[in-house]
């Protein structure tokens, strides 16, 4: 197992479509592995293949609390079939480091995926884990949560992130 780099915003890769996966091959289990370990690593609770520069189908998913047991679930191809009710949760992301807001979501989701041998699944949630697999899948899309923020308040993320990324390069410059 390796860790991965995380791409960042706005790294244009971030915003294009991953394609299907349709061999369920030892390159498939090595990513998710390397995945795993590099999500766990950051700590964070989700992580989508384009994150890590591969624009394939395949997500994962540890919303398990610190007193619980890891819950990690990894899913090739994974669609949202059902859902219901709204949530308003803040968000972050591990592509956009040091920004959280507030994004409009399903209080619910119905999950269909495939594990990595291709075997179908269902798994259905609530919480931080129906938030986490709407989040995922948009990063299969090309979407960030910042995206899904109002005009204002996307311009105003665009503003400080930049303004972040600047002071950051000017302190690796001077060091
Ligand atoms: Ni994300």
């Amino acid at each position: 197992m390796a860790l991965r780099e995380i791409l960042h915003y706005p790294e244009p890769l971030l915003k294009q479509k991953s394609v299907t996966v349709t061999d369920f091959n030892d390159d498939l289990k090595q990513l998710a592995a390397d995945m795993v370990e590099t999500m766990y690593d950051a700590p964070g609770v989700g992580l989508a293949a384009p994150q890590v520069g591969v624009l394939q189908r395949l997500i994962i998913l540890d919303c398990s609390s610190k007193d619980e047991p890891d819950d990690l679930l990894v899913a090739v191809n994974p669609e949202i079939i059902g859902g219901e009710g709204d949530s308003l949760e803040e968000e972050g992301c591990l592509s956009v480091p040091g920004y959280w807001a507030n994004v409009k979501r399903r209080a619910t989701a119905t999950l269909r995926y495939q594990d990595t041998e291709g075997n179908f699944c269902e798994r259905e949630a609530g919480g931080l884990l129906a938030i986490g697999m709407q989040h995922e899948i948009d990063h299969l899309e090309g979407i960030l949560f910042v995206d899904r923020l109002s005009p204002l308040k996307r311009s105003i993320f665009r503003k400080k992130y930049m303004k972040m990324l600047q002071e950051k390069e000017a302190e690796n410059g001077s060091t």
